[in-house]
Formats: C-alpha cells, sequence, structure tokens
C-alpha cells in the first residue's frame, strides 16, 4: 500500500521525496515548477498531467524502472490506450512519448520519477515528439496504475523481463543511442542493459537516447 503526499506546486517531486525518504510513499503534485527528466533535460510539468515520485527501499532502480514500465502499460491498456516501451523506459503511443520514468538511486532507496502526460498541454515544439491524453483524468488513473505497480513490483526478473519484452517496440530494430553509436537493438540482459549489435560486436549500453533509425 502506498501513502500519497499530494503537493499543489513543487520544484520537483524528486527533490521533495529526497527530504521525505520512507519507503512505499509517493510524493504527487499538480505543478512542477523545476521538473527534471533523463540526463538533466527539461520536463515541462504544467497542471493537468500526473507528476510523482514514489518513494521505494531498494538499491535495483534498472529493475525498478523496468516494473514501473510495464505497470504503465498495462495501467493504460485498462483504459484502453495501446502504449509500448521504448528502451529504457520511455512510454510511447502512436509513435509519440506520453510518459517518461526516471529511476535514481538515492541512500538505499530509488526515487522513481513518473511523468504522464493526460489533460496538460503539450508545448508546441515538442508535438513532433510527445504526446498527451486529454480524456485520461490524473486521479482516476493514479490508483490505477499504482495498484497495478504494486503487483509488478512484488515480481522476479525473469518475469518482468519476459512481460517488458512483450510491451517494448525496440528489439529488432535499427536504432541510433546518444546519436553516435548505431546498430540493431538485440535484446536487454538481466539488468536490463540494452544489447546494441553494432555489425559484428554485441555492445552492452546501461542508458542513453534511443532514436529508432527506421
Ligand atoms: C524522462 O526523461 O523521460 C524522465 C522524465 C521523468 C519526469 C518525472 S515528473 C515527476 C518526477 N519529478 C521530476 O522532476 N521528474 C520526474
Amino acid at each position: 500500500m502506498f501513502e500519497i503526499l499530494h503537493f499543489t506546486s513543487v520544484s520537483s517531486t524528486q527533490e521533495i521525496a529526497r527530504m521525505i525518504l520512507r519507503d512505499n510513499v509517493v510524493i504527487l503534485a499538480d505543478e512542477q515548477k523545476n521538473g527534471r527528466g533523463r540526463k538533466g533535460r527539461v520536463w515541462f510539468s504544467p497542471p493537468g498531467g500526473l507528476w510523482m515520485t514514489v518513494i521505494l527501499k531498494s538499491e535495483e532502480p534498472q529493475l525498478i524502472t523496468l516494473k514501473a514500465s510495464v505497470a504503465m502499460v498495462k495501467a493504460l491498456k485498462k483504459m484502453g490506450v495501446k502504449a509500448e516501451i521504448k528502451w529504457p523506459n520511455d512510454i510511447l503511443v502512436k509513435g509519440k512519448k506520453v510518459c517518461g520514468i526516471l529511476g535514481e538511486a538515492y541512500e538505499n532507496f530509488v526515487l522513481l520519477g513518473i511523468g504522464l502526460n493526460l489533460e496538460n498541454e503539450i508545448p508546441e515544439e515538442l508535438r513532433e515528439i510527445a504526446i498527451n491524453l486529454p480524456n485520461i483524468q490524473r486521479d482516476a488513473f493514479l490508483p490505477l496504475f499504482l495498484e497495478i505497480l504494486e503487483k509488478e513490483l512484488k515480481k522476479g526478473r525473469k518475469d518482468i523481463l519476459e512481460e517488458w519484452r512483450k510491451y517494448q517496440c525496440t528489439l529488432g530494430r535499427k536504432v541510433i543511442v546518444d546519436e553516435e553509436l548505431q546498430g540493431v537493438a538485440e535484446d536487454i540482459d538481466e539488468e536490463g542493459f540494452l544489447i546494441l549489435n553494432t555489425g559484428g560486436e554485441r555492445k552492452r549500453i546501461m542508458a542513453g537516447t534511443l532514436r529508432f533509425l527506421e
């Protein structure tokens, strides 16, 4: 069971989480003034979206983010939305990013940051690559997601990897990672690292920004 701490406006739920640091607490904010994504990127978080950090006592951010991705796809499916996972943990709808997931290790905790575009506006300059789900209300979606997340968190690595593979749209495709390393995304390994076949060589990639080439 999660305890939800609801804030109207925060800098970033990740920052609040660092101060609270209690297992199974969810920091939920109506808006973030300084929301951030992976690699320190800006994450637009105006009212209407789901912006939260789930605090979990764990030292496995990689595995937790895989679990959260699977939970997100399943919860969206329950709402009638077909979503897919793009490695490492972007959730896409119609090929555009609807949700970003950030797993940060902090002391003995994982701060699982989740940003899901719902009724919030998408800035003009991001509309080519990002999408929202204006028909889904945050307060209806949140309990559903947390219920599914709770179940996924209890599963073992093998089951999660199997589910992740079922819902992903990355493997088997030609990709470029961080705009420098090209190859075919072959698989993910036990730790969620991407196995990239660069033409003879198989590279194991822990993190990066992936773009599909075809
Ligand atoms: C990504 O870059 O794809 C990850 C985006 C994570 C955004 C969420 S919104 C709630 C939490 N607070 C933040 O500042 N970031 C995460």
